[in-house]
């Protein structure tokens, strides 16, 4: 840090800008916890980390197909005969297989109901190098995506930061549930043309992080008929695909848009990786799925600079090729992320908290509007140093989510084990009952201190009254009464 203030001369503007954004609250939880992180037996007090959206409750199944297919990692006896083969290839269209496998595993993830043609894959490190790409690839300098808010924080670096690119908010609000509506987006693309932004595209998160609510088909019928009308692109991450846990079922915009009259599927470019369905992140699987044949072009040369590589690529096409493991695995995420979901939310309930009603994703959004000193963004900060510092749990704020009330936090609870689980619960609703009842004493005295405030106005009103030349008071005869 010292470096890049004493040097900026040195250094590059963009490498020494903040558009890393990791100046953020979302990024210092990430602090705090790696400061004092918490271990139930060497470090029972420190700091839970529930501000990651990492999927942990099926590593179980993963190593026991690691175990039984010892050929597809080519570092072992059985697969080491594959190995100069991999190590040498360094095509960018990447494996036939794997592309292959990646394609049948996004159907069988969007219940077959649509196809994708292994061709019009392209990889990317990770869906962070993904909207990069398409970021460079569809827009100029100062261009603007219009996202629904409240959004990943993460797409202020990867489509902004080192593209030049802006996000420009399209509001959403509690009172409908965040819903994206026509009103909103036409509201958002107005306010941008009158600041003379060009908008070249939509960017949409569906299911949604940080809501862990999927679009329904009528919305996605709007927004494409949206980006159509506007002949603007759309980028639809839908990288929690697969983390759908009860129903409505999961719609991809691959699906609606062929029913949209006269939709321009060259406009529509999808983004996929393997780091929350399957719990990989580290393997930096990103997926490009464009609907545009130039896009497919331009975006696969540019994806020299972030591909997979072929060792993972073996490894991935070897898994998901296995139909059946791949049904399973499917099958038994959404039960452990359904009981997730619901240990959490419903013992919240117990003590009074809500969340917004979800069915997908790694997290959930909490209510803690009524725990808030006031309705503002600073008493969200404050609450949110409390319950880092002190509950030591590092949840998300949603002013890092760009969310236009504050109040809301992001839980993540699929990236631990049962018994920090519990630990974290009882640490939440220890805190929320405590908080509560301090705000009710806070309240009550507040209340207490406007009554005595109003008894003595009152008072002094009958005292002015009294002594007004007007009030009957005054009056001799009433004075000799009394
Ligand atoms: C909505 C969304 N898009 C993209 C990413 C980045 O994913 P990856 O690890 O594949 O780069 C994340 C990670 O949290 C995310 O939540």
């Amino acid at each position: 840090m010292g470096f890049i203030s004493g040097n900026k001369k040195l250094l590059s503007k963009i490498a020494t800008s903040d558009g890393h954004g990791e100046n953020s609250a979302y990024f210092d939880g990430w602090k705090a916890y790696e400061n004092d992180p918490f271990h139930l037996t060497q470090n029972p007090n420190g700091v839970i980390q529930m501000g990651l959206a990492e999927n942990q409750l099926c590593f179980d199944l993963i190593q026991e197909w690691v175990v039984n297919n010892p050929k597809a990692s080519i570092c072992t006896a059985e697969g080491a005969q594959d190995f100069n083969d991999i190590a040498i290839f360094q095509d960018y269209h990447g494996l036939r297989e794997f592309r292959k496998a990646v394609s049948r595993f996004m159907e069988k993830v969007r219940g077959d109901k649509v196809t994708f043609d292994p061709d019009h894959i392209v990889m990317s490190g990770g869906a962070t190098g993904a909207h990069e790409t398409l970021a460079f690839c569809l827009a100029d300098p100062g261009d603007a995506f219009l996202v629904p808010t409240p959004y990943y924080p993460g797409f202020d670096r990867d489509l902004r930061w080192r593209t030049g690119v802006q996000l420009f908010p399209v509001v959403c609000e509690s009172f409908n549930n965040f819903k994206i509506t026509k009103e909103a987006l036409e509201s958002a693309y107005e306010k941008a043309q009158e600041s003379n932004i060009r908008v070249k595209g939509l960017l949409i998160n569906n299911p949604s992080n940080p809501l862990g609510t999927i679009l329904d088909r009528e919305t996605l019928k709007d927004i494409l008929r949206f980006i159509n009308d506007k002949n603007i692109h759309l980028v639809c991450d839908e990288i929690y695909a697969a983390t759908v846990f009860s129903q409505p079922d999961f719609i991809s915009i691959s699906e609606v848009m062929q029913e949209v009259n006269g939709c321009n599927e060259n406009l529509v470019h999808v983004v996929y990786s393997l780091s929350k369905d399957l719990g990989f992140p580290g393997f930096r699987v990103g997926i490009i799925y464009s609907y545009n044949d130039v896009v497919v072009s331009c975006a696969r040369k540019m994806s020299s600079f972030g591909l997979v590589s072929t060792q993972t690529q073996f490894l991935i096409a070897s898994m998901l090729s296995d139909e059946i493991f791949v049904e399973n695995f499917i099958a038994k995420s959404s039960v452990r992320l359904s009981q997730r979901h619901g240990f959490f939310t419903k013992g919240l309930a117990q003590v009074g908290i809500s969340s917004l009603k979800s069915n997908s994703g790694l997290f959930f959004w909490m209510d803690l509007r009524r725990l808030l000193k006031e309705s503002t963004f600073e008493a969200e900060l404050d609450l949110w140093h409390i319950i880092i510092n002190e509950v030591k749990l590092n949840v998300s704020p949603g002013v890092s989510f760009h969310c236009s009330e504050p109040g809301w936090f992001r839980v993540c609870f699929a990236n631990m084990d049962d018994e920090t689980m519990r630990v974290a619960l009882r640490r939440i609703k220890h805190f929320v009952l405590q908080r509560k009842g301090l705000i009710e004493v806070a309240t009550k005295k507040q209340c207490r201190r406007r009554r005595k405030r109003e008894i003595s106005l009152s008072f002094r009103r009958l005292d002015d009254f009294m002594n007004s030349p007007h009030s009957p008071m005054s009056s001799p005869m009433v004075q000799a009464r009394t």
